[in-house]
């Protein structure tokens, strides 16, 4: 049997290549739903089907455990599934919301260790901010965070688009970073919390660092202090510890390192945006999801 990685989009390329990376004995399946992308100004209902539909086929097509590679479905649709669609005694469904959010309240700075007050930056899609599922996790882990949410709903259509590198991009970056900064100057840590958003990463940093150059009330923050978190290495690693915690599941798994791409939009624009995440070029086969 597989593991499915499956993303409203391109996004989920960005954690399947660093579980390949990690794990690259096993089978994979990656669905990407680009024909319905972006998922995050969905409403909830429609987030829950869309990902219950390919959370199913996957599973028809021999998946034994799926991650939601998809910070927006984790938010709005994983614990449902969780709790309402699958007998996990034969099924397995994660997300990237709770791996992230332990990776970073256990590795924060040690400004923040002293202080014990980390001030963490989310930037996501509309659907994960409203649903506050950052806050309410971190919340849990370390009451004493001060979390900060910036919703940036022009970044998916942008990189759906294969536009990440435009002057658009520049301008809705500074844009949706200056909305957070704003809301607190004193972050440290921000959280790239949609599986999209580390095609923008160059961008981001630059914004950074140009930041107080059109914020003067920002002028006392320090770039080169500010973590900027992407998942990939995170969800990776924490799926590493799970299989190995899991042995009941690996034993299903089969391990010729092959991975099959699965897109509900044109396979052939889907295999040329992949090679933006994927070394080698890959094939691409259509599906319809009902
Ligand atoms: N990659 C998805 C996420 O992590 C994007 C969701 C969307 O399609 O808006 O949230």
């Amino acid at each position: 049997m597989k593991i499915g990685v499956f993303d409203s989009g391109y996004g989920g390329l960005t954690i399947l290549s660093e579980i390949r990376k990690a794990l690259p004995e096993y089978d994979y399946i990656y669905l990407g739903d680009n024909a319905r992308a972006p998922y995050g100004t969905r409403s909830f209902e429609c987030i829950y089907q869309y990902t219950l539909q390919s959370v199913q086929y996957l599973r028809e097509q021999g998946c034994r455990l799926v991650i939601l590679a998809c910070n927006t479905a984790s938010a709005k649709a994983l614990r449902t599934i969780q709790q309402r669609d699958i007998d996990p005694t034969t099924f397995r469904v994660l997300g990237v919301i709770r791996p992230t959010v332990e990776a970073v309240t256990a590795d924060c700075p040690e400004s923040d260790k002293l202080a014990e007050q980390p001030r963490i930056g989310i930037l996501a899609t509309p659907g994960t901010v409203s649903s506050c599922s950052y806050p309410i996790e971190i919340e849990h882990l370390n009451p004493a965070a001060i979390v900060t949410q910036q919703a940036c709903p022009m970044f998916v259509p942008l990189i759906e688009a294969g536009e990440h590198e435009s002057p658009a991009a520049d301008y809705f970056v500074h844009q949706y970073l200056y909305g957070l900064f704003m809301q607190d100057p004193l972050i440290d840590t921000i959280i790239l919390g949609c599986t999209h958003y580390p095609l923008l990463l160059p961008k981001i940093q630059d914004a950074l660092s140009n930041l107080t150059a059109h914020a003067p009330s920002l002028n006392h923050l320090n770039p080169d202090s500010v973590r900027v978190i992407t998942q990939g290495p995170i969800v990776a690693a924490s799926l590493k510890d799970y299989l190995h915690r899991h042995p009941e599941i690996v034993a299903d798994l089969t391990t010729n390192g092959t991975c099959r791409y699965l897109t509900t939009d044109n396979p052939d624009s889907f295999a040329s945006a992949a090679s933006l995440f994927i070394a080698q070029p890959i094939h691409a086969d259509h599906i319809e999801l009902t």
